[in-house]
């Protein structure tokens, strides 16, 4: 792992990566560089770019790519601090946000709208409706200018690919599966070098958002077991989905696996291996906070916390985590109501789940 921060430039014989030289940490480093190589060769896009968090890879995506009088789309089911941030700088910076509703709706919107960009996650959180990223592809390359961003922190370049569907750009929070350990923080972006390079790189050096090498380090090694990890992972989601459906304290569940959920036929057609991957949601019957509160708390095997994506399984409260900033009215209308929370599948015995989500709903109840 490289930490130096600067480099010998300038002089000749000074290393230099994507053609440009290496100086200093805030500009480029060779562990990060060797992430975003990997990230960029399992995305398979031309360049790839690293970031501290998530969050920072999507702010320089916004402010890189969008501008005054541009309008902009996006699925209202979006991560709640992604969405904040969009209406958050449309107003400060002058550019049109419309917001859809419903995936039908979303996909016929698009082509006719004018757009610059159109965001998507390749799941939505947390009721994990799965866009047909193809078609809103088609979409946007009929529509001229148009570049459509895809969130595929959920997916995983193991069960999704959005540049071969059609995608201009994917963006990641590598906090979640790619570092895999709930031990590092990070964000990718990676696309055409026209983009990546040309554009998006030099509002990474402005903002000073690059990722970290020890983050890049930790990573890359997560990276090592992705595959492993989301395998076993979306295996043991699909029996944890199964098993909540037949239990009398739980009214409904959410998980693209199952042949009930709204977008199952999407998933199995986009997704890769016939596997869904290792989120679910489930409402508990008739429960309000203090029930809800409760079943948390009876939990032993199972963590709750924000996040997803670890070895270990993680139970979030979208109420008070994810959607925390948007208000009742707007969770309301987006199916996020106080009886619904989100599993996380790690790598336990898929039993000791089982008895654990049965222990805590029967104690809950
Ligand atoms: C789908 C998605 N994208 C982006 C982010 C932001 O990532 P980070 O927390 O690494 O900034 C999150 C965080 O939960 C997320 O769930």
């Amino acid at each position: 792992m490289y930490r130096s921060a600067i480099y010998r430039y300038p002089c000749r014989g000074g290393a230099a990566f994507h053609g440009r030289p290496l100086k200093y940490i805030r500009e480029d480093n060779p562990s990060v560089y060797c992430a975003e190589r990997l990230l960029a060769l399992l995305e398979e896009g031309e360049s790839g770019l690293g970031f501290n968090t998530g969050m920072s890879a999507f702010t320089v995506l916004v402010l890189g790519l969008v501008g005054r009088g541009d309008r902009v789309a996006a699925l209202a089911h979006m991560y709640g601090t992604a969405l904040q941030l969009l209406e958050e700088l449309s107003r400060r910076l002058g550019f049109s946000l419309d917001l859809f509703y419903s995936v039908d709706e979303f996909v016929e919107g698009v082509g006719g709208g004018g757009y610059r960009v159109v965001f998507l996650e390749s799941m939505t959180n947390p009721l994990l409706y799965v866009p047909p990223i193809d078609e809103v592809a088609k979409a946007c390359r009929d529509a001229e200018g148009c570049l459509l961003v895809v969130d595929n922190t959920f997916t995983t370049p193991y069960l999704l690919k959005p540049l071969r569907l059609g995608a201009s750009l994917v963006v990641h929070s590598a906090t979640k599966y790619l570092g895999g350990h709930n031990d590092v923080a990070g964000g990718f972006v990676v696309g055409p070098g026209r983009l990546v390079d040309d554009v998006l790189w030099e509002w990474r050096r402005m903002t000073g958002s690059i990722m970290q090498p020890d983050s890049a380090y930790l990573v890359a090694r997560g990276v090592k077991t992705l595959p492993l990890r989301v395998e076993r992972q979306s295996r043991t989601a699909r029996v944890v989905a199964e098993f909540l459906l037949e239990h009398p304290r739980v009214a409904e569940v959410y998980y693209p696996g199952l042949p009930g959920h709204p977008s199952h036929s999407v998933a199995s057609r986009l997704f890769l291996r016939r596997l869904y991957g290792g989120v679910l949601s489930f409402r508990i019957r008739g429960a309000g906070m203090s029930d809800v509160e409760r079943f948390l708390s009876r939990l032993r095997v199972i963590t709750p916390a924000p996040s997803l994506g670890g070895v270990e399984s993680t139970i979030a409260y979208p109420v008070v985590s994810s959607h925390s900033t948007i208000s009742e009215e707007e969770r309301r209308r987006l199916g996020i109501t106080p009886d619904l929370v989100r599993l996380s599948v790690g790598l336990e015995d898929p039993e000791d789940l089982l008895e654990d989500l049965d222990r805590a709903l029967t104690a809950a109840g």
